[in-house]
């Protein structure tokens, strides 16, 4: 084998006749938190941008809500004129190819450049819109995110990977890339919907559960009061629960980034929950099926000897105190069992469910280990549970 370049974006060796080009590519991602990041006077966002036009997204829920404070922001405060504001008409269920399409035309009409951002300023669906937008346009210019809904601040609005849906498949097509930077500030969270923020509550308890007991413990500790302060109080506590959530997860993001390995921890909540958002017809959100997944989980693990009956009560209790469901009726054990055909398509054959042996600690349980009479028994289990809750 003879090196023929090797230069630091990628190598060239020759074998025979075979030539090689090796590439590894470097990313960095600045994650930066902050409060009033709309205010006149906070210079965060304008340092950001710097000296380059920008592109900027929202939703029009968050255009109503902040978007003449934003437009006096990019009008006063930004560095360079010529940056504009593009209102996205999406939801879930048009987060699709329209939308980067609507993007990208508006990214072409005001003459972008390649080293120009997008900034996505709204929820998981705009941000995953436009971070696809963004990773394809130029074949990818800067993208900086600024989430404004809690499943945003705590994962979508941190991590490397944009989808949007196709052919009827939830996130099916998608970029791994990172954001040049991601921009926190959870005042956004005070005019976010109570829904939303149990929303984003579940997916915190996924990351208390499988990776941070302290974590755990102070979503308990605080579970009414973060409900009806919508994460601003207890603000210590409020602010150290989104804190160590976006460590979490970045940490375990940082072990798998590209997600070569189909062992995720992060996929906790994550099996059963597709099955119950689709079967349920999207009326029990995602958030609330990862609640229910959760809990389904926990009671597999229970019924397997694996986790305790002290533990099992702790995270029962916990999502319960949180308002989150811990069951639904419409669920059917055989058609839930069949559906995790396609789930194991997802993780290279493997059923690799995540479980909790103990607080902060999963296990991954696979085909051997569960079968329909075992899934069935638990729920019915969990739908006893919430008759004696109720
Ligand atoms: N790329 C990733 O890593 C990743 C991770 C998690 C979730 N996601 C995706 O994120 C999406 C879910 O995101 P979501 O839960 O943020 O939902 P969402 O983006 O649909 O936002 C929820 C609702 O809140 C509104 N909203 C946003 N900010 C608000 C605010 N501050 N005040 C009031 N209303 C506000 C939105 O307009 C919307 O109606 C899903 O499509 C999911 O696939 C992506
Ligand atoms: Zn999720």
């Amino acid at each position: 084998m003879q090196a023929l370049a090797n230069d630091i974006d990628a190598a060239l060796t020759e074998n025979g006749n075979i030539l090689e080009l090796r590439s590894s590519r470097e990313s960095s991602q600045q994650i930066v938190s902050t409060t009033d990041l709309l205010r006149p006077d906070n210079a965060l966002l304008a340092e950001v941008v710097a000296d380059r036009r920008a592109l900027f997204v929202v939703t029009p829920t968050v255009n109503a809500l902040y978007g003449a404070q934003l437009k006096r922001y990019i009008e006063s405060a930004l560095e360079q004129p010529g940056s504009e504001l593009l209102v996205l008409d999406v939801t879930e269920a048009k987060k699709d190819l329209n939308g980067v399409d609507v993007v990208v035309t508006r990214a072409t009409q005001m003459g972008l450049d390649r080293e120009s951002p997008i900034v996505a300023i709204g929820g998981g669906v705009c941000l995953d819109i436009v971070g696809v937008s963004a990773a394809l346009f130029r074949r990818g210019v800067p993208n900086i995110k600024v989430p404004t809904t809690l499943v945003g601040l705590i994962d979508a609005g941190v991590g490397t990977k944009n989808a949007v849906n196709f052919g009827g498949k939830k996130n099916l097509l998608g970029t791994f890339s990172s954001p040049e930077a991601s921009l926190l500030d959870s005042k956004f969270l005070s005019t976010l919907p109570i829904r939303y923020i149990r929303a984003g509550a579940a997916e915190m308890f996924k990351m208390a559960i499988i990776s941070d007991p302290h974590l755990f413990h102070i979503l308990r500790a605080h579970s009414d009061e973060f409900q009806q302060s919508r994460f601003q109080a207890p603000r210590t506590a409020a602010a150290e629960a989104i804190k160590r959530s976006v460590v979490e997860i970045l940490r375990e993001l940082s072990l798998n980034l590209y997600e070569r390995s189909k062992q995720r921890v992060l996929d906790f909540g994550h099996t059963f929950s597709p099955y119950i958002e689709s079967e349920s017809g999207f009326r029990v959100s995602h958030g609330e099926a990862v609640s229910i997944d959760m809990a389904i989980s926990t009671e597999i693990s229970y019924a397997l000897g694996i986790v305790d009956e002290g533990v099992r009560r702790q995270i029962l209790d916990a999502l319960a105190g949180f308002s989150l469901p811990l069951s639904w009726s419409g669920i059917d054990a055989v058609e839930m069992y069949s559906s995790l055909r396609s789930i194991r398509q997802h993780r290279n054959g493997a059923l690799h469910l995540v479980a909790p042996s103990a607080l902060g600690h999963p296990v991954f349980l696979e085909d051997e280990d569960i079968d329909e009479s075992l899934i069935k028994s638990c729920i019915e289990n969990l739908a006893e549970r919430k008759r004696a809750y109720s």
